[in-house]
């Protein structure tokens, strides 16, 4: 396959990205049961090896771990070989901005968890991030959630003015609504919005999709694989780690599990066709929608990047592709 074919642009922002990224939250090790850090960083150099050279973290995953992991595997890498996306505007230091939820860290410590968005601790984050990452540059800077206690135009003046720095080559948001993403707009060319989205979490093909590509805006997908479970590797009897929040999972619960079991049948027959994997029809198929740039996968180690980036030759069929909407319907799985 061509390097073209590989790489798709980010929004308007003429930033390449790879048609897979490299999702590093469960890297950090919070939420997830932990993380290995020998295989954190031999996952991203395997990626860059595969064609994966788009890698998106945040200081929020393992509380500054995953950034930093990041900005150790890559200092010895060209810098443009390279795109990275990170995030801003979790708080888990003071009590500004608006709560979101109580968790603990990996030494248990409790934590309440803020989002805020506000322009002096943004330009603050993006000089610590730009630290634990070891670069001079950020390629996409995203809001990570939304912050109701701060006016949207200041969080978007924030990211003007780094990008009038060149401390960050583009502004992007995450799980914004189509509402935030037009209010942002009045302020700066947005090149992305990275919401959840997979073929059984459909949410934002309503009123989201629509509304990026009006505005020649990237979607970025997050927890494609709906954080494992559609890799079919869980079953009603799996052990989690203590602290990692799939236990909890919808996903868990039998009447949901046992609809799921079936769509994953059916995926392996359209996989087995193709001497594919789940997580490569998985992946293909969610790279196939309107308006994605790069789909992040998360992976925790080489294995997973291998199969993975599998699906980046992976080509499946108008027929395939429409077999799995219809199955996703017929369970009623697309929420
Ligand atoms: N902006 C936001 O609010 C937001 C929210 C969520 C995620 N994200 C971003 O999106 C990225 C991707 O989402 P995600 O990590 O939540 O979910 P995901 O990509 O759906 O799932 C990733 C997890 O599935 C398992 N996995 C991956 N490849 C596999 C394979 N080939 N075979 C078996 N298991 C495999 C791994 O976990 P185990 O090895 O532990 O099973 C991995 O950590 C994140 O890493 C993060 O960068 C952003």
């Amino acid at each position: 396959m061509s390097r073209e074919m590989q790489t798709r642009p980010i929004g308007s922002s003429g930033i390449e990205a790879s048609v897979v990224g490299l999702g590093t939250w469960a890297i950090g090790g919070w939420m997830w049961g932990g993380a290995e850090e020998k295989d954190a960083m031999a996952a991203i150099r395997k990626s860059l090896e595969l064609g994966i050279t788009t890698i998106d973290t945040a200081p929020v995953y393992g509380f500054g771990r995953s950034e930093d992991i990041v900005g150790r595997a890559l200092q010895s890498v060209p810098r443009d070989q390279y795109q990275l996306l990170t995030k801003c505007g979790m708080n888990w230091e003071t009590e500004e901005g608006e709560y979101f939820f109580d968790t603990n860290d990996e030494s248990g410590r409790p934590i309440r968890m803020h989002k805020f968005a506000g322009k002096d601790r943004i330009i603050q984050e993006c000089e610590d991030s730009l630290r634990r990452l070891k670069t001079d540059y950020i390629d996409l800077y995203q809001l990570h959630w939304p912050d109701a206690t701060t006016p949207i135009s200041e969080t978007m003046e924030a990211f003007d003015r780094l990008r009038q720095q060149g401390k960050v080559r583009a502004a992007g948001v995450c799980n914004y609504s189509a509402d935030q993403m037009l209010e942002a707009l009045k302020t700066i060319d947005l090149a992305s919005n990275q919401v959840r989205y997979s073929m059984v979490s459909r949410d934002i093909e309503k009123d989201i999709v629509p509304l990026a590509q009006k505005n020649q805006m990237s979607i970025l997908p997050y927890s494609p694989m709906e954080r494992g479970f559609l890799t079919g590797k869980f079953h009603s009897q799996s052990n989690f780690n203590a602290g990692d929040t799939r236990a909890n999972s919808k996903w868990m619960q039998s009447e949901n599990m046992h609809k799921l079991e079936r769509l994953l049948d059916h995926l392996r027959q359209i996989a087995s066709g193709h001497g594919a994997t789940l997580s490569q029809v998985v992946l293909r198929w969610t790279m196939e929608q309107p308006a994605i740039a790069t789909v992040l996968a998360g992976a925790r180690n080489a294995h997973q990047v291998e199969e993975n980036a599998g699906a980046i030759a992976l080509r499946l069929s108008e027929a395939d592709l429409q077999s799995i909407d219809s199955k996703v319907n017929e369970l009623g799985l697309a929420s």
